[in-house]
């Protein structure tokens, strides 16, 4: 099994590119079932993008992976369709699920695996299902397989979703998408990808409004023989980076990101007293000597994402102070704090909130990737350690950090790969 060795304490200075948003190709990648061809660029050569891949030549879609490019080509040619995504695809990457919403709103029919729990929490689908249901979609759970139809197809409808699901929010556009008439979509997600996702429908065809919480989409003509569509940035690789320049960068230049998307990121490490300029496309990270502790709750965008807590929090074992996350939401995604606290930093869990004290000199460790977030964490620690880190299991971290080790390395980490 691959591990990555560290040797930490390294100022990192250099230029980063930012990847394109694996969490934004996902849901593009399931939405283009309903296309004919699409083109995407900017694409993230990542495991989930390639498990999604797998998935959909197992639907029957031609896909081409363009690697040097970045581009990936899709074609549906509605011939040979199979309405079914197996649990061998599903169990990695439960994204897979999104394809429930554009195979129903389609063909009228779709047997998809339960994704199930994972390491962060239980993760149930009952949103997405909620959402199908209200648009007439038959659904019975046989198996593990959620198994829907919609004899006469998906009908436009009004949903409230009790609480704010990306994936849920995801699925219902795809859905309705096809479905007949206009859909209100209230108490949405609304992050950058689902804006995007957005964007990528309405060049399909889509007529879609967005105020707030509330979507309402209508008509579905495909206007487009051909859609192209460059996928945006990866705000938590960059949110990353910045945690990275922060903790030990003399000078790190982010590359290819959209700094108004990137707001409460900064504005959260600059209370942490980081030196942060921005520039149009750009952002510079300066050294910081003193970090400041800062307390935050993860919340839906436009709070702060759950998927950069773990980092912040290595950020914070070196402010001064008692810092404070809670996690608002997920249930069990403090795993990395064990990890952690094996490198010496002190941290305490009650409840729902990690309490961290710092600034404490972290040492190297041999420590184990749990998630994807969380390993990419163990990274950061390492970088900062004295001595050397191993990272176990970073299959996690191949999920959805392109070139890792390569982006670290140009700005003089020492970092490899055995
Ligand atoms: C997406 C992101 C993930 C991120 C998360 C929250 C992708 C591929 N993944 O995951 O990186 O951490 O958003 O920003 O984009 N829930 C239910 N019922 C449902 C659906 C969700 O109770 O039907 C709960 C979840 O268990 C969780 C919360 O809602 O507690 C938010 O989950 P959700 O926004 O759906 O996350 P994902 O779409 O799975």
């Amino acid at each position: 099994m691959q591990k990555l060795i560290i040797k930490g304490n390294k100022e990192l200075s250099g230029v980063i590119s930012i990847s394109g948003s694996k969490n934004a190709t996902l849901p593009i990648l399931a939405a283009s079932i309903l296309a004919k061809k699409v083109n995407l660029t900017n694409v993230p050569l990542v495991k989930d993008i390639f498990t999604m891949v797998e998935l959909l030549k197992f639907i029957g879609i031609k896909v081409k992976i363009k690697n040097k490019k970045k581009i990936i080509e899709i074609q549906n040619k509605n011939q040979n369709i199979n309405t079914l995504a197996p649990y061998k695809l599903v169990k990695t990457m439960r994204a897979g699920v999104l394809v429930l919403g554009s195979l129903l709103t389609k063909y009228k029919k779709a047997k998809v695996s339960l994704p199930g729990g994972c390491a962060i929490g239980t993760r149930p689908v009952d949103l997405h299902l909620l959402a199908l249901k209200k648009m007439g979609a038959k659904i019975k759970i046989k198996d593990g397989y959620i198994v829907a139809e919609a004899k006469n197809g998906l009908v436009g409808s009004k949903i409230k979703f009790p609480s704010i699901s990306v994936g849920a929010t995801e699925n219902a556009l795809l859905a309705a998408f096809g479905a007949i008439g206009k859909t209100t979509l209230l108490n949405c997600a609304v992050e950058p990808e689902i804006l995007d996702l957005i964007a990528f429908l309405k060049k399909l065809g889509s007529k879609i409004r967005i105020s707030g919480r509330k979507i309402v989409l209508e008509s579905k003509i495909l206007k487009k023989e051909t859609v192209n569509h460059k996928i945006i940035f990866d705000r938590i690789e960059a949110g990353t980076y910045l945690i990275a320049g922060a903790l030990i960068g003399k000078k790190i230049i982010l590359k290819n990101i959209n700094t108004k998307i990137l707001k409460i990121e900064i504005d959260i490490l600059r209370q942490m007293g980081v030196k942060i300029s921005i520039l149009k496309n750009s952002i510079i990270i300066l050294k910081s000597n003193k970090l400041k502790k800062i307390n935050i709750n993860t919340k839906p965008h436009p709070g702060f994402p759950t998927d950069l807590q773990a980092q912040l929090m290595v950020l914070m074992t070196q402010a001064t102070g008692l810092s404070k996350i809670q996690e608002n939401i997920f249930e069990n995604r403090f795993m990395h704090v064990s990890e952690l606290k094996r490198m010496g930093a002190k941290i305490e869990i009650k409840n729902k909130s990690a309490y961290i004290s710092g600034p404490t000199k972290l040492t190297g460790a041999e420590v184990m990737a749990t998630d994807l977030r969380a390993s990419v964490s163990l990274v950061l620690a390492g970088l900062i350690a004295e001595n050397r880190t191993i990272v176990n299991r970073i299959y996690h971290l191949d999920r959805g950090y392109e070139f890792l080790e390569q982006k670290l390395k140009k700005c003089n980490a020492r970092i490899k790969r055995t």
